[in-house]
């Protein structure tokens, strides 16, 4: 085995560095070398299944409106800034005018704007930091693993920068070893979420924009060589074959792999190939597939040199036969609902179990057999969550509106947060459709822009089925489907909102659809708003008779399309959104949903719930 310090080549870190660091030279050079030690973040597979030291809890914090603790007012990014968390000499020169330890704490996971009054609007860089005591063992990586950090974000332990990220809605993993002492340690983030026009999501957005640190943060150990991704997966060809890949990180070719699921009796080993990766397929005869009715679960080990990841995972089939999704080669027809990652109750980013299985729980209660998590990729707990309880899953990528899509940059962004979405995600039987997009203006720039990421999506996972959330055509009583982009998807998504933006309810009844593409249909978005409480007539908007009159409409005009397979009605669940102020109605939420954020069922909830429980929508499954 190689001593600890020979890895670091690997990272990037010279030689010299090393012997410098090694024998301890002046602290300059080392603060030198460890600069060099910054390495960019990685995706871990299945990363909640592994052993973790959790960095939960209070941080203390401090805004940084003009983020001076990083940037000198010539813009250059400062060696002495607020992460090194200094603390006041005495004899110093100048006044040290921050110290997190007497800030205000803020809650990790957790966004900053529902956590104190003063920060509901607060839009720009905010500083975390927390001590940790450390003790170093006989491991060879130790990554901070971040569950996602809203929008953009940086990190340093010790005073030492270990990595930088964007994207607000995906988890990565920074190595932190060179930067870390054993005893105490205090690590430092900066995270802004301030809108820019090049981000993805870009400036305007239906949701609040919830900063911070908003899933869980925890530093993992992994031994030399270790499995940083896998994908594991039933053979569409062959039903009781287990396919995929594992890829050991720094590895050396011929690394030996092993897979198995005790439950099964079943094993396989592979070696690893000059990148690390090992292809594995696996007799399984015996395995039950997994459905929504019966969301089987099976212990997955797998296992590299003296690493191990224990996994808990179903093995099921997606595919489409013409208008027909097939799951497990039987036609399905998608119960759902859309959920944004709002936090029952409390309101707010939801990151815990208990908000998974609220928000879940009240799917199943509709009586769905999936889900649509929009418009970003939701946390482990929910595809925990959905695994367990047996709820399909539509994934998404941020492509919301109108991003700059003629910005090969802003292209590059959304790719990456495709691969971290996928690379964390891909093994959770739940998820069959990854989407790409949701609401995207028709433009040529902007369907090469998404036929470029779909592409990139399948030769992430060619297992899974690609669709979008398309806006469709109105010409007199005929709703149009023929946004080019149908081409690309697997699954076309589209959006309407009869009874609400368009018309009143009774326009469902007069409604015909042309869909151009002979492709299964879900109806991706449909809804009325209406606040928990208000009651008045079915023609009065904003009531819950209102709101039930909308789905008493829309469902036997939906009913009417052939290649309907599915539907996710606009929303679970009331959501904050700047766009919605009318005072005492909406007062800053979204109130489409069918439950309010206090947990409140609307009328239109017992419509939906009684059509899908007696399967008058869709075709019976
Ligand atoms: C759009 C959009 C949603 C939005 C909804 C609404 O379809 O996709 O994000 O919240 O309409 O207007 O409520």
């Amino acid at each position: 085995m190689k001593p600890w310090f020979a890895r670091y080549t690997a990272h990037g870190m010279t030689q010299s560095c090393l012997v410098m660091t090694f024998i301890g030279v002046a602290a300059l050079s080392a603060m030198a070398c460890a600069a060099q030690a910054v390495s960019a973040p990685i995706v871990l597979t299945g990363a909640d299944r592994r052993p973790a030291t959790s960095l939960n809890g209070e941080w203390g914090s401090i805004a940084d409106p003009y983020f001076s603790g990083l940037f000198s007012f010539h813009h250059e990014e400062k060696k002495n800034g607020w992460f090194l968390n200094r603390k006041a000499q005495p004899d110093d020169p100048f006044p040290t005018e921050y110290d997190f330890s007497k800030a205000p704490k803020l809650k990790v996971p957790g966004d900053w704007n529902t956590q104190r009054a003063s920060l509901l609007y607060y839009e720009g860089p905010m500083w975390y930091e927390r001590d940790f005591s450390y003790a170093a063992k006989p491991h060879d990586h130790v990554y901070l693993r971040v569950g996602a950090a809203n929008y953009r974000s940086w990190f340093w332990v010790n005073g030492q920068k270990v990595c930088e990220h964007e994207g607000g809605y995906t988890a990565f993993a920074c190595d932190v070893t060179v930067a870390l002492h054993d005893g105490s340690n205090f690590v430092v983030a900066a995270v802004d979420n301030t809108r820019h026009a090049d981000n993805v999501p870009t400036l305007q957005t239906d949701w609040w924009n919830y900063g911070g640190l908003i899933r869980e943060v925890s530093l993992i150990e992994v031994p030399e060589t270790f499995i940083d991704q896998y994908d594991l997966h039933l053979d569409r060809g062959e039903g009781s074959v287990i396919e995929g890949w594992v890829h050991v990180m720094d590895g050396p070719p011929g690394e030996k792999v092993e897979v198995s699921i005790p439950e099964l009796g079943a094993k396989a080993t592979a070696i690893t190939d000059a990148d690390g990766k090992a292809l594995v397929r696996m007799s399984v005869n015996g395995l039950q597939r997994w459905t929504p009715e019966e969301p089987k679960l099976y212990k997955v080990d797998l296992s590299a040199g003296e690493d191990a990841v224990h996994e808990l995972m179903g093995f099921r089939t997606i595919e489409t036969r013409g208008t027909e999704i097939l799951l497990n080669g039987k036609p399905i027809f998608l119960r759902g609902v859309a959920i944004h990652a709002e936090a029952p109750y409390r309101t707010g980013r939801a990151y815990s179990d208990q908000d998974a299985d609220t928000l879940l729980g009240w799917a199943k209660e509709l009586g769905c057999n999936y889900v649509r998590l929009a418009h970003y990729p939701h946390d482990e707990t929910m595809l925990r969550a959905a695994d367990r309880l047996g709820l399909l899953v539509w994934s998404e990528n941020p492509v919301y509106w109108a991003l700059e899509f003629d910005n090969p940059k802003v292209l590059a962004k959304a790719e990456q947060q495709l691969d971290e979405e996928i690379n964390t995600s891909r093994n959770h039987a739940a998820i069959i459709l990854w989407s790409m997009a949701n609401e995207t203006p028709n433009t040529p720039e902007r369907t090469r822009f998404i036929e470029t990421e779909a592409s990139h999506a399948r030769s992430l996972d060619p297992t899974r089925l690609i669709t979008a959330a398309l806006l469709v055509r109105t010409e007199g009583h005929t709703k149009i489907v023929d946004d080019p982009l149908g081409q690309t998807l697997d699954v076309i998504g589209i959006n309407e909102y009869i009874g609400w933006y368009e018309g009143h309810p009774d326009l469902a009844d007069t409604t015909q659809w042309k869909i151009d593409f002979q492709k299964p249909l879900i109806v991706s978005e449909f809804g009325a708003g209406a606040k928990a409480g208000l009651h008045g007539s079915k023609d009065e908007r904003w009531t819950e008779e209102y709101q039930a009159e909308v789905f008493r409409h829309q469902l036997p005009m939906l009913n009417k399309i052939p290649q309907l397979r599915g539907m996710s009605p606009w929303v679970l669940m009331d959501f904050r959104s700047p766009n919605r102020p009318l005072t005492g109605i909406q007062d800053e939420f979204n109130r489409k949903g069918l439950v309010s954020d206090q947990g409140q069922k609307k009328l239109a909830f017992s419509v939906l719930e009684k059509a899908y429980k007696d399967r008058t929508i869709g075709k019976a499954d």
